[in-house]
């Protein structure tokens, strides 16, 4: 892969909240995990919430077992989640703030706040050998804070400007990405590896997917989504195919 190509990482949680609907054993992750690598994903993310809404810990071990891309394992800064990541030693771990009540990752972590504790808790994941990602908001005093306690990676929420394209308010919109493209210049000029993901669609990749820092998209909602009207292979084909074109467009 050159240095201008961005992987796409596929999130399969939603698959597994289809399956958790039932309580049965179908529709499996691991088998979208394998087909949306098969796609053209260059890694697969699975959040494991400490209420194990979707994903499971049973779907964590197949998953290691059976994927030949990398696992990014998102996951809350807690001991129980610590102890899962270290003896898993997933290729990459991606913290997230995580809210009980909430319906999905809402918004980036506060990383200036608990500097002192991040820093402690993201070491021995280090030193396992995961790739450490932060999710944060396009926010510098969160980037500096990131930078500061050892992070290698940050992941940049996209959610704000999603729904703000979504909901036709474009005047936000367009300054929720231009926060997102100065924070990515920003992350990338300390030396930090730039991720971004939430809530993107066909509709609204491409912007983000043009600025040229950023290395990697996460995204699972829209994609599971989409798969039910066209199927999941050719959803991972179209949005690797819009991130390409984007790219090559700059
Ligand atoms: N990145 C992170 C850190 C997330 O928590 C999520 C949602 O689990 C995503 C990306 C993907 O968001 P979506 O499912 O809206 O594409």
């Amino acid at each position: 892969m050159t240095d201008h190509q961005l992987r796409l990482g596929v999130n399969i949680d939603h698959v597994a909240t289809v399956r958790n609907a039932r309580g049965g054993a179908y529709p499996d992750p691991v088998r979208a995990a394998k087909l949306a690598e098969e796609a053209g994903a260059d890694g697969i993310t699975a959040h494991l919430r400490e209420d194990r809404r979707h994903i499971t810990d049973t779907d964590i071990d197949a998953l290691m077992e059976a994927l030949t891309v990398p696992l990014n394992f998102e996951m809350a800064a807690t001991d129980e989640m610590q102890k899962i990541a270290l003896r898993h030693k997933p290729h990459a771990v991606c913290i997230v703030p995580e809210k009980r009540e909430e319906r999905t990752t809402e918004g980036g972590l506060e990383v200036a706040r608990e500097e002192n504790r991040l820093a402690h808790f993201i070491a021995p994941l280090r030193d396992a050998g995961c790739r450490v990602s932060i999710f944060i908001a396009a926010d510098r005093k969160q980037i500096d804070a990131a930078h500061r306690i050892g992070a290698e990676v940050i992941e940049l929420h996209t959610g704000a400007y999603c729904d703000y394209h979504a909901e036709g308010r474009f005047g936000d919109r367009d300054r929720e990405l231009e926060a997102l493209r100065d924070m990515s210049a920003y992350a990338h000029s300390l030396g930090l590896e730039v991720h971004a993901g939430h809530g993107l669609t066909y509709d609204c990749v491409q912007p983000v997917a043009a600025f040229p820092e950023v290395r990697e998209l996460n995204i699972g909602h829209f994609l599971i989504g989409e798969a039910i009207f066209r199927g999941l292979t050719p959803a991972v084909q179209e949005m690797r195919r819009l991130m390409d074109a984007a790219r090559e467009q700059g």
